[in-house]
């Protein structure tokens, strides 16, 4: 990229902020992004589960279509993103098995299916015995489960590497530093004021900062993101090769309440995931999370207490108030949002970068993001108001 400034400036280099300038540079526009360490944040927790059947939720269906959508181009992205940076990203297409471990797991897996079914989607009701056929692993005690084909993994990691990697050589330019303040000129988003005290320049600036889109100062209160952390304390353990094929599918289940899944990769990891609490800031990995989520992949999985624990730590979803995105403009020119993906955000990476990067050059959304424009929630506070 030459030295003029900018057409765009991405606030926040996580997998969303990353391909937001990835494919924003293909299309010709000159960008930069702005944070200290690229291709962290809750991509280097995440499972990467490409889930839009097995966490398909009620109320939920018009993220749905987007989930779908997103995970329809999988396939394109991932071999895209291979080829352009020789690197592999763990796109495993191994489908998912949910399972039920008592009469109240059941019911609720009952329900799903229905909502599955009504919904169009593919899934198929297995009893206890044709679950512990696909994964021999599996307790004795599994009541039943549903076999979804078309839910699978990526290495959210690899992903985060593959497509810094992707940034670098479509010449994008890092500042690797936080943004501390948006620039707004006129009525106008017009860059970013750094810790240090730089000023950058874009023609356009989208904020893609993850949980912390709602805290950049100079961010207007009409059009700051409701956008807040939602911690998730995820396992990584180790599959020595006497093991494998340990499982070999995702497998998962609602334990008293609370989901657990077990992502195997290809490499010998076993991701075990996740907490979900609502406690701010906190990243703190505790011993009653850890316990928690060993003891119901214990009863899912009863040999997981023989493999190698590699590790704990805890992220931050950003999460919104409708569980669903916010892409495109908002009420301040110049600025966009590509944030609050909560659950989804590495399913939803390959259609975001696309929606992102057709309103950065046209102006309009595609028709499927439309639904997710920041603007219904100033709508809804304009309502409130009224
Ligand atoms: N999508 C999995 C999670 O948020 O834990």
């Amino acid at each position: 990229m030459s030295s003029r400034t900018p057409d765009v400036l991405v606030i926040g280099g996580g997998i969303i902020g990353l391909v937001t300038a990835w494919r924003a540079a293909q299309r010709g526009l000159a960008t930069a992004i702005v944070d200290p360490e690229p291709g962290g944040g809750a991509a280097q927790v995440a499972a990467g589960m490409l889930a839009a059947v097995t966490e398909l939720h009620y109320g939920e269906q018009t993220l749905l279509g987007l989930n779908l959508a997103s995970a329809r181009r999988y396939p394109d992205f991932a071999a895209e993103l291979t080829e352009a940076t020789g690197q592999e990203l763990g796109y495993r297409r191994c489908g998912t098995l949910a399972v039920a471990l008592d009469a109240d797991d059941r019911a609720h897996l009952r329900e799903l299916h229905a909502l599955q079914r009504r919904s169009g989607l593919e899934s198929e009701w297995l009893s206890g015995r044709e679950c512990r056929r696909l994964e021999p692993m599996l307790a004795p005690g599994v009541r039943g489960g549903l076999r979804v084909d078309g839910d699978h993994q990526i290495d959210p990691r690899r992903l985060a590497g593959a497509l810094v990697t992707a940034c670098e050589r479509a010449d994008v330019v890092f500042h690797r530093t936080w943004a501390e303040r948006l620039r707004v000129e006129g009525g106008r988003a017009v860059g970013a004021v750094t810790t240090d005290g730089t000023e950058l320049s874009a023609g356009q600036v989208v904020l893609a900062a993850g949980s912390l889109s709602g805290r950049l100062a100079g961010v207007p209160d009409d059009v700051l993101p409701p956008v807040r952390p939602v911690k998730g304390q995820v396992l990584r353990l180790t599959v020595p090769k006497r093991y494998a094929p340990f499982l070999s599918r995702t497998v998962r289940a609602v334990v008293r309440g609370s989901q657990v899944y077990l992502v195997p990769r290809e490499s010998g990891e076993l991701v075990v995931g996740a907490t979900s609490e609502e406690l701010g800031w906190d990243t703190t990995v505790t011993a009653g999370g850890v316990y928690e989520l060993l003891r119901d992949a214990h009863e899912l999985v009863p040999g997981i207490t023989e493999l190698p624990l590699t590790e704990t730590r805890a992220g931050l979803r950003p999460g919104s108030p409708d569980n669903a995105p916010l892409i495109g403009p908002t009420g301040l020119d110049g600025l966009l949002l590509a944030t609050g993906h909560y659950r989804n955000g590495v399913l939803l990476t390959p259609v975001t970068g696309d929606a992102m990067a057709h309103v950065l050059t046209t102006g309009e959304l595609p028709d499927e993001a439309r639904p997710f424009t920041p603007r219904r929630f100033a709508a809804a506070l304009t309502e409130q108001s009224a």
